[in-house]
C-alpha cells in the first residue's frame, strides 16, 4: 500500500511557538552553564536548528547519528550508532535533542551510552512524545507535543528518507 503525507498534525506556526517556549525554558534552567546540546541525526536536525536559535544564552552543539528504523513505519528495535560526538562531554551539562520518543529504545540506548562518559548532567528534550508506544521508561525533561500513535512525516520526520523537508508535521495516510 502506498503512503502519502495527509492532514497536518502540528502546523509550522504551532511548532514555532512551542520551540520558542522550549528555548526559553532551557535558557532559564541552564543560563550560566553553557550546556551542550546533542542533536540526534538525522531526524532532529531541523528541530535542533530552530531550537538553538530560540535559546538566548551561550550553548555548544554537537551531533550523534543513530539508525533504528528500516524503510517502513515500525522500528526494527535495534539501535545502532552511525556517528559519534566530536567533543568530550565530561563535566558538561548535556541536553540530548531528539525528534520523537516512540518506544523509547533510542533514547534509552543514547542515555546509557552518554552516561558512561561522565557528563555533569544529562537531560532529554524531544519535539514529539508518542506516549502510548513506550516500551522503555525514559525520563523526558522538555517535551514539545504529546502525539497519538500515528506515523508522522515532515519537519525532519521521514518515511524511507523522504518528506523531511516539509515545513509542517503531517500524519501519514494511505492512498
Ligand atoms: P524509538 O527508539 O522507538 O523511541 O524511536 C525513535 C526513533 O524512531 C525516532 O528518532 C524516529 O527516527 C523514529 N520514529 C518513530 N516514530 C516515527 C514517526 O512517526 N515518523 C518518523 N520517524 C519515527
Ligand atoms: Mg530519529
Amino acid at each position: 500500500m502506498a503512503h502519502r503525507p495527509g492532514r497536518v498534525l502540528v502546523s509550522r506556526a504551532e511548532i514555532a511557538a512551542r520551540v520558542a517556549e522550549l528555548g526559553r525554558a532551557i535558557a532559564r534552567e541552564h543560563g550560566r552553564e553553557t550546556p551542550l546540546l546533542v542533536g540526534v541525526l538525522k531526524g532532529a536536525a531541523i528541530f535542533m536548528a530552530d531550537l538553538i536559535r530560540a535559546i538566548p544564552v551561550p550553548i555548544g552543539i554537537d551531533f550523534m547519528g543513530v539508525a533504528s528504523y528500516g524503510v517502513g513505519t515500525r522500528s526494527s528495535g535495534a539501535v545502532r550508532l552511525t556517528s559519534d560526538l566530536s567533543v568530550s562531554i565530561e563535566g558538561r551539562h548535556v541536553i540530548l535533542v531528539e525528534d520523537i520518543v516512540d518506544t523509547g529504545r533510542t533514547v534509552d540506548y543514547l542515555r546509557r551510552n552518554l552516561e558512561t562518559r561522565d557528563p555533569k548532567s544529562l537531560q532529554v528534550c524531544t519535539l514529539l512524545d508518542k506516549v502510548e508506544r513506550r516500551q522503555r521508561e525514559v525520563p523526558l525533561d522538555y517535551v514539545g507535543f504529546a502525539v497519538p500513535d500515528r506515523f508522522v512525516v515532515g519537519y525532519g520526520f521521514d518515511l524511507g528518507g523522504l518528506y523531511r523537508n516539509l515545513p509542517d508535521i503531517h500524519a501519514l495516510e494511505e492512498g
